[in-house]
């Protein structure tokens, strides 16, 4: 993670935030055109499940198109998961994260964590990325000694080249490895948060078919049946976004956060805290807290976010996204990012899940199924 946005304080991180924030607001303003490539491999996939009678586990689908349009994102270099699934890159993505999610968990015995292979599986991600990284900056050294202007096209077209046209905290260029830090860090934060919604939502819609054809009349109402939704179209898809709310509620991707207390400090319930305590707290928990949300509080309702009973929700009950000065920089576009695949989904297709099937949620950083998400697709006809 090195110098990257998760593990920078102060200035370092307030630098990063305030450049990426931008390439954030430009790209969710461009609606669906930038999953166009990979919604259609997804097509593909779906359309071979449907001809040969398989189950697809959604998981793994949606883990490979994050990564694909993640990547695209941040530095303009999709990794082709969708069709190498098991490529070096995306392998040694998943063994680190699996190890310093254990590294976590087990604090001061973490040297009881097996890594063996943790160095060579930095390298094949530093195979990948760096060159990446080099022939960016190779690029903006030539346009510069051809005495060219970054032009905005050029800033924005990734996050690397958004960079790139930026400085660091002490007004000095990003070296390579600043860089490669930075886009890892942003990689960590869009995949498996965004997989986790994307699967769950699945696995919520599939579970209610009665909520999957009120979403799907709002879609067909507001964009129609094929045409691609734009930035103005995800807006007026108010019951699509109680949805998702009612699955970040029920499965938030990070269900539990770790914070440091900088002061000795009291709780509102008169809980001392002193000064360097490790707080830990979770929205799982509270997500699912009937003191809160009444009785039915593990069960799935959408209609619990609609215009009137949204009131009852109180600030600090819902926080997927956490709160304060770090709250995820990537919110609105992960919104905006799910509601520009389900629509795309579900002008074509309809699912159920397998019979029997439970999802079993654990976590490493993230929370994820330890079994998967067993779907059936088919094509929706009415
Ligand atoms: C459903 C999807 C997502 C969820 C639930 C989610 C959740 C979160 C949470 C809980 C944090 C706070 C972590 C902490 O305090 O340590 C966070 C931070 C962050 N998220 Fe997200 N995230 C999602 C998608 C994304 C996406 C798609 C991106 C960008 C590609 C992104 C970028 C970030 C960044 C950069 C931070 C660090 C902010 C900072 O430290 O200032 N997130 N996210």
């Amino acid at each position: 993670m090195g110098t990257g946005i998760f593990n920078a304080d102060g200035a370092a991180w307030k630098n990063q935030r305030a450049l990426a924030r931008p390439h954030f607001q430009v790209t969710e303003y461009k609606g669906a055109a930038h999953i166009e490539t990979q919604i259609n491999q997804v097509f593909g996939i779906i359309e071979k499940s449907i001809a040969d009678g398989d189950v697809i586990d959604v998981q793994d689908l949606w883990s490979r198109y994050m990564i694909d349009t993640a990547t695209g994102f941040l530095f303009g270099h999709c990794v082709n998961a969708l069709d190498v699934p098991q490529s070096a890159f995306v392998s040694a993505f998943n063994y680190t994260q699996k190890v310093c999610g254990w590294k976590i968990r087990l604090c001061d015995y973490q040297h009881f964590v097996p890594a063996r292979e943790f160095p060579q599986k930095v390298k094949d991600m530093d195979d990948l990325l760096l060159p990446i990284v080099d022939a960016a900056i190779a690029k903006q050294i030539a346009r510069r000694d051809q005495g060219l202007q970054d032009g905005e096209e050029d800033k924005h077209e990734n996050l690397l080249t958004h960079f790139l046209n930026s400085v660091d905290e002490n007004g000095q260029p990003f070296d390579r490895v600043y860089l490669r830090d930075m886009l890892m860090n942003f990689l960590l934060a869009g995949r498996d948060t965004s997989t986790n919604l994307l699967t769950f939502l699945c696995y919520n819609l599939g579970k209610h078919p009665d909520v999957m054809e009120r979403v799907r009349q709002e879609i067909f109402t507001v964009v129609g049946r094929d045409r691609k939704p734009e930035h103005d179209d995800i807006k007026k898809l108010k019951f699509m976004k109680q949805v998702i709310n009612e699955t970040l509620r029920l499965y938030p991707a990070v269900p539990f956060n770790i914070k440091t207390c900088l002061e000795d400090d009291v709780l509102p319930n008169g809980y001392f805290i002193p000064k360097g305590s490790l707080v830990v707290h979770s929205s799982y928990v509270t997500h699912r807290m009937k003191e809160y949300w009444g009785e039915d509080a593990e069960e799935f309702d959408p209609d619990r976010w609609g215009p009137e009973r949204v009131k009852m929700v109180r600030p600090f009950m819902f926080f997927p996204f956490h709160a304060g000065p770090r709250i995820c920089l990537g919110q609105n576009f992960a919104y905006n990012q799910a509601m520009n695949t389900l629509t795309r989904l579900m002008q074509r297709y309809t699912w159920k899940v397998v019979d029997g099937f439970e999802p079993r949620p654990e976590s490493d950083i993230t929370m994820y199924s330890r079994n998967g998400c067993q779907i059936i697709f088919s094509r929706y006809e009415d």
